[in-house]
């Protein structure tokens, strides 16, 4: 049987298989790349609203959550979201700031993902999709693999780069492969679930928020020290909007969420101002003033504040504005990798090295992107690491 050989095999046509491909090969390398989708860079797709929230101008190691809260500094300090913008602009992609750094394209989120092929091309990096790894295993050189489906056959590499994400979307192709070939090699793998995710609760809970479901506010939402400032959304299954998104990488089992709804508004003292004003409105409609309608009629209902103004004493206004600055809900769950955006834990970095991003074990073995243990915030973060832990392994190769 013949054996082809290459200098690097990359499992994963992501977002840091490509990156790692395109400056592997660029430094002379034979190097190919495996998929088993039908196209490469399928999340790019679809990610931030089909337009790529493509990093996060300010994203900084303090961004990211893992169990060595170091670990991603090297690679994100190296190749910085200045140094992908430079190279968005290379290929004259238009882009725009929403908010909080968030950087997305004006066009299409296929302007990202044509770049990074135009790239790969360039550098001759060869990709073979519909393929997948069937076997693997170490010999004195480097490694020996099997592949199958549109590409069988068998390939040596002196280096071998695990990109194949986490296990969130398995309707896009995750599959946690990654996951199994870290510990076939011997790798901790920290545990994994799923983060970014919409937050469930019990049936109780449900049936008042469906009356209020697509409704959305401005929140602080908290777990633990873990705080963030952004619009929450009610559903049909629970809550989302990205505060919430944020929040449950922090929340685990039976922990309460705390929201602060309206932060920038002082819910008292307007609520006393409005007594004075209007001492015969009823409390639904002055908290109508301050939350969105059905929202304040909800709360008005499930908590029984009734009754005009002018029969409350300032001290009962100030303890409903403490129920809406501190309410305590308790999730029963998330929905599951069906909808997170990505997941936390995965290889343990304990047993990377933080520059190169190769397994300290096993020479020439390399773990990037979403399937290490680094899990960004919402907000452009997590193609920031792929793209900064991808450029670290290819320019290591
Ligand atoms: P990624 O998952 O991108 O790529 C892995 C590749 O490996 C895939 O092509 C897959 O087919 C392949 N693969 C998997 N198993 C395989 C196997 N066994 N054999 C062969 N191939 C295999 N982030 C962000 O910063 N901004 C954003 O706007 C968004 N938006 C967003 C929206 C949605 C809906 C999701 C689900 C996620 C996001 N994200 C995001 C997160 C972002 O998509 C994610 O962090 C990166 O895609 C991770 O890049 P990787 O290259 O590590 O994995």
């Amino acid at each position: 049987m013949r054996v082809e050989q290459f200098d690097t095999v990359i499992l994963g046509a992501g977002a840091a298989g490509m990156m790692c491909a395109i400056y592997a090969a660029s430094r002379g390398g034979r190097v190919l790349v495996v998929d088993h989708a039908k196209a490469p860079g399928e999340k790019i797709r679809i990610s931030g609203g089909g337009r790529c929230n493509f990093t996060n101008i300010g994203a900084r190691a303090e961004n990211f959550i893992s169990g060595n809260r170091h670990f991603a500094k090297s690679a994100l300090g190296r190749y910085t979201p200045r140094d992908f913008l430079d190279l968005v602009e290379k290929h004259d992609i238009p882009w725009h700031e929403k908010t909080l750094g968030q950087l997305f394209c004006d066009r299409s989120a296929k302007d990202i993902i044509q770049m990074l092929r135009n790239e790969m091309e360039q550098a001759k990096v060869e990709m073979r999709l519909r393929t997948t790894l069937e076997a693997i295993d170490r010999t004195e050189s480097g490694f020996v693999l099997r592949l199958g489906g549109d590409w069988p056959g068998a390939i040596t590499a002196r280096n071998f780069v695990v990109a194949c994400g986490g296990k969130s979307i398995p309707k896009m192709g995750a599959t946690g492969h990654g996951y199994q070939l870290a510990e076939r090699f011997g790798l901790s793998v920290t545990p994994t679930r799923p983060a970014l995710v919409p937050l469930t609760f019990g049936e109780d809970v449900l049936a008042g928020f469906r009356e209020i479901s697509g409704i959305s506010a401005d929140a602080v939402v908290k777990v633990g020290k873990a705080r963030f400032e952004e619009a929450i959304l009610f559903t049909h299954r629970g809550m989302s909007g990205p505060a919430i998104l944020q929040i449950s990488s922090y929340w685990r089992e039976k922990q309460p969420i705390r929201i602060c709804l309206e932060p920038t508004v002082d819910i008292a003292e307007r609520l006393i101002e409005m007594k004075q004003a209007f001492p015969r409105r009823t409390l639904p409609t002055a908290l109508a003033e301050i939350l969105p309608k059905r929202l304040a009629a909800y709360l008005a209902q499930t908590n029984g504040w009734s009754g005009i103004l002018g029969e409350q004493a300032d001290r009962k206004l100030a303890a409903i504005a403490e129920g809406l600055k501190n309410w305590e809900l308790y999730p029963t769950g998330t929905e599951g990798y069906r909808t997170a955006e990505v997941t936390l834990g995965g290889v343990d970095t304990a047993g990377l090295e933080s520059k190169t991003m190769e397994a300290k074990s096993v020479p020439g073995l390399y773990f990037i992107g979403e399937v290490v243990d680094v899990t960004g915030w919402l907000g452009g973060y997590n193609f920031q690491w792929a793209w900064s832990s991808g450029w670290a392994a290819g320019t290591a190769i």
